[in-house]
């Protein structure tokens, strides 16, 4: 459920006209809603109730400062996997003790600034990260908390692109190996085990693929705990997945219910890492019909956004849905619904019946996962600004990228070589 609803024939953002928003900041335009995000957080929260629980959104999907800064005022905790989305959340006042370090390729600098900050976890990824980890916390005089990221071999039924758990992945430790992963980890002086973490993939719209990852890792768990190695925390990732067309995932509720049954009366502490659950439906593109373009083929609605500002349905034939912000009566007609960048691949939708003229405003739904996050200034385009609606109130909380921001930090050759 999200709160882009149309009152009458005009689409609205909460209590917000898009037709207003589009005036105002102009297109192509993020638009968020702070309703819609706080209630799928909450969601997620709800659902785990008294189990001891943190939900740590994961930063990638959507880093907006204003949106880190709202969950961090819920007590949200973060995943994060880089030290520039550790900043964010810091810049953001989001709790390091509740941050948790995803990520198979941390340097050194990076495991350091998380140590100096107190992060509550890192999710380590292969033995050589574990040995390079606890050097550093050394030289820190710390120990760092750790869960190993298992590859517990489950096919999540997704994109291959965003199907992370499989043995050919190059994610997390096989969980066949993990034990003695575990055993070393447990011998080393500057490492604390914590926990446990997987991350099977994204977009996930069943249960029974998060269910088989958590049996094999409660064994593992059952199995350490045998050799008195202690785990205290369970980090089942994120991948929740959400309705984009006519997918019906399970809620947060339902998850969390089947997750907590699997437990049963084990005392271990559970975290999530959803991005997409959290984020995805919380957000739309806002963009203008610039020309309507017919071939012997083929009408095409050429809009004023692009693959750079939306790489989901170039990159993964991802499906949004494409609505007028004010709606027409007339007949429908096909489109296809593309940017303006040189490549086949710049679409935003194919084949929508729309009812357009030239200069209609229209909304890409579902947009708040990984939409501004991939963008790029690719064809030398500006990346759109960043508004969040509350209620009937409108912010700017991220400005539209102007050409000296475009070329900044690039410089000339001297004028003598
Ligand atoms: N935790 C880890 C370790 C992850 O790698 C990811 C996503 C998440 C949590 C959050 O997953 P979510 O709840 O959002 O599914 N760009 C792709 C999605 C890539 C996901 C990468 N990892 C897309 O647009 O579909």
């Amino acid at each position: 459920m999200d709160h882009f609803v149309y009152q009458g024939d005009a689409l609205y953002a909460e209590a917000v006209s898009l037709e207003d928003i589009a005036e105002r900041y102009g297109t192509p335009c993020y638009v968020y809603s702070r309703a819609t995000l706080e209630r799928h957080w909450h969601a997620f929260d709800r659902a785990l109730g008294d189990h001891p629980h943190l939900v740590c959104y994961a930063v990638k999907a959507n880093g907006n400062l204003a949106l880190l800064n709202l969950l961090a005022r819920l007590g949200s905790g973060f995943d994060i996997v880089s030290v520039g989305e550790l900043e964010r959340v810091l810049q953001a006042g989001g709790d390091p003790s509740r941050v948790v370090f995803s990520g198979i390729g941390k340097q050194a600098s990076d495991m350091r600034r998380a140590l100096e900050v107190g992060i509550r976890c890192f999710n380590v990824e292969s033995v050589p990260e574990l040995e390079r980890l606890n050097a550093v916390a050394g030289e820190l005089g710390v120990r760092a908390p750790v869960s190993l990221r298992v590859n517990p071999d489950v096919d999540p039924g997704t994109h291959p692109y965003i199907a992370t758990g499989l043995k050919e992945s190059k994610f997390g430790i096989d969980i066949d190996v993990a034990r003695d992963v575990y055993r070393r980890a447990a011998g080393l002086a500057h490492i604390d085990v914590a926990g446990v973490d997987c991350h099977i993939g994204s977009q996930l719209t069943r249960l029974s693929p998060f269910l088989d990852a958590l049996d094999r890792i409660l064994a593992l768990i059952e199995s350490l705990r045998a050799e008195g190695i202690a785990i205290r925390h369970l980090d089942l990732g994120g991948g929740l997945g959400i309705r984009y067309r006519d997918e019906s995932p399970p809620s947060p509720a339902e998850y969390a219910a089947a997750i907590k049954k699997r437990l049963g009366d084990r005392l271990l502490e559970i975290l999530l890492e959803p991005g997409r659950a959290i984020v995805g439906n919380a957000g739309i593109l806002l963009t203008r019909v610039e020309y309507l373009k017919e071939t012997a083929h083929k009408q095409f609605a050429v809009v004023d956004a692009a693959m750079n500002d939306l790489l989901r349905p170039a990159l993964y034939q991802g499906w949004h849905e494409i609505l007028p912000v004010g709606r027409r009566t007339g007949e429908t007609r096909r489109y296809d619904v593309v940017g303006p960048v040189c490549e086949t691949g710049d679409f935003l939708g194919k084949d929508r019946d729309l009812c357009i003229a030239t200069g209609d405003l229209l909304a890409i739904r579902t947009v708040g996962a990984y939409g501004f996050a991939m963008s790029s200034n690719y064809n030398a385009r500006p990346r759109p600004p960043e508004v969040m609606v509350d209620g009937d109130r409108l912010h700017l909380v991220r400005e539209r990228e102007s050409m000296a921001q475009l070329m900044a930090g690039e410089r000339l050759l001297p004028m003598e070589s």
